[in-house]
């Protein structure tokens, strides 16, 4: 089994989201993909100290664990810059969502797309995000709203993991939107999505999660626990675009029946919010939609900390209301329009978005026994990271106790 140490490294351990967890002049071995030993340098077990393992020196510099993107779409054709102009000139994202534009005009783009384009497009997209230290992220379908198009995009995500080394949660989100054959007919498109999209893909093998779109201008409350009645039989996690543009009450039966997360809640109400700390579901706040459709009410964030509710923070990387291409500067909106401490951007993207997939008894944080996954930053401060604006501190990236981008400067040899 390899052996790896790491040495001369400021770990941010993550551990829990009270504190970074900082361990000043330590080392981290790995065996076997996963985290061995971390400590102190001072006490480094023989085992790890003999010169046939191989061993980097950080030099002091910040060693994370892996960021978590829990929360993209980054399976889609084309683009909606021609909305972008409409939305800068006044015209409001429902009102081109309710006209046939919006989440309708990616399907069709994203249906007549080939298998090899959807995948290369999609690809570059994941590129940039993996630049940044991600190594594991979570792709909804949505964007095909029909059997074979929603199978075809869950296949493209399955096909970036196998090709790329990163860990991907793939998620079913047959609702949406109503596509254009069910106008009028949304019972009956959920009955479609229960009955049929949601067991073949299943079957398929391509689902981990299952999740909806709860608003005005896609599904009631009543709609999604229809899906999430037929997700929770064949025992799907499940999760929800909840009070985003509107409140509606999604965000507390989701949590009622144990969602993973709850996602944007800009109009979620204070007094929801225990029932999410009840059932420990996190809260997945996304500042690039807020900031994209410039939207000003904000999350209660100040109500999720009084009740300790993790927080998480993602892209939602997507066509429309979140073209926003890297989980840094999602942190660092979070602390601007949001008010997160940079604390709290750092847990968003590494142990609460691992609550937010399910995944935090493996990723998450540096704690022996989890995946040796890992990023080695060209700072020794970890507020660097949500401080800076379109910079890339992320020297090295580790997945699975694999080197998978390694630039970091030889020691300095004085
Ligand atoms: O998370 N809110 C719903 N879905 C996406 C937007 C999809 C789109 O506009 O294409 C979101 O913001
Ligand atoms: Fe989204």
């Amino acid at each position: 089994m390899s052996l790896k140490l790491i040495s001369n490294a400021s770990l941010a351990t993550l551990q829990d989201d009270q504190s970074y967890g900082l361990i000043p002049s330590a080392a981290i071995a790995i065996e076997g993909g996963k985290i061995a030993w971390l400590g102190p340098m001072s006490s480094i077990p023989d085992q790890f100290l003999s010169d046939s393992i191989e061993s980097v020196d950080c030099n002091n510099r910040l060693l994370t664990p892996g960021l978590i993107d829990c929360h993209t779409h980054i399976v889609y054709a084309g683009d909606r810059a021609t909305e972008f102009e409409k939305r800068l000139q006044g015209v409001g994202y429902e009102e081109i969502a309710r006209s046939g534009g919006g989440i309708n005009s990616t399907m069709t783009q994203t249906r007549n797309a080939s298998w090899e384009i959807l995948f290369d497009q999609a690809n570059s997209r994941l590129a940039g995000l993996m630049n940044e230290g991600v190594t594991t992220l979570e792709i909804k379908s949505g964007y095909g709203l029909d059997r074979g198009s929603e199978i075809k995009m869950l296949e493209v995500a399955e096909q970036l993991e196998r090709d790329n080394p990163i860990r991907i949660q793939k998620t079913f989100l047959g609702a949406h939107t109503l596509p254009p054959e069910y106008v009028e007919q949304k019972d009956a498109y959920i009955d479609h999505v229960c009955n049929v999209m949601l067991p073949a893909a299943f079957e398929a093998g391509l689902v981990d999660a299952v999740d909806g779109f709860c608003d005005g201008i896609a599904f009631s409350v009543e709609q999604m626990e229809r899906v999430f009645d037929q997700a929770q039989s064949l025992g799907l996690p499940i999760k929800l675009h909840a009070e985003q543009l509107s409140y509606l009450g999604g965000a507390i039966m989701a949590a009622r029946r144990g969602a993973l997360s709850v996602d944007h809640l800009e109009h979620l109400h204070p007094d929801d919010v225990p029932l999410l700390a009840e059932n420990n579901t996190v809260a997945v706040l996304l500042p690039g939609a807020f900031y994209t459709l410039n939207e000003t009410l904000k999350p209660p964030v100040q109500a999720l900390r009084e009740h300790g509710v993790p927080i998480a923070i993602a892209t939602d990387l997507n066509p429309g209301s979140s073209p926003l291409n890297s989980l840094l500067l999602a942190m660092n909106m979070a602390c601007t329009l949001f008010s997160l401490t940079p604390l709290e951007a750092l847990a968003g993207t590494t142990i609460n978005a691992a609550k937010a997939l399910g995944l935090d008894k493996d990723i998450g944080s540096l704690e022996v026994g989890k995946a040796a996954d890992m990023v080695i930053w060209d700072t020794d401060n970890p507020a660097v990271l949500a401080y800076q604006i379109g910079a890339n501190p992320c020297l090295s990236t580790m997945v699975a106790g694999e080197w998978r981008k390694n630039i970091m400067p030889s020691p300095d040899p004085s």
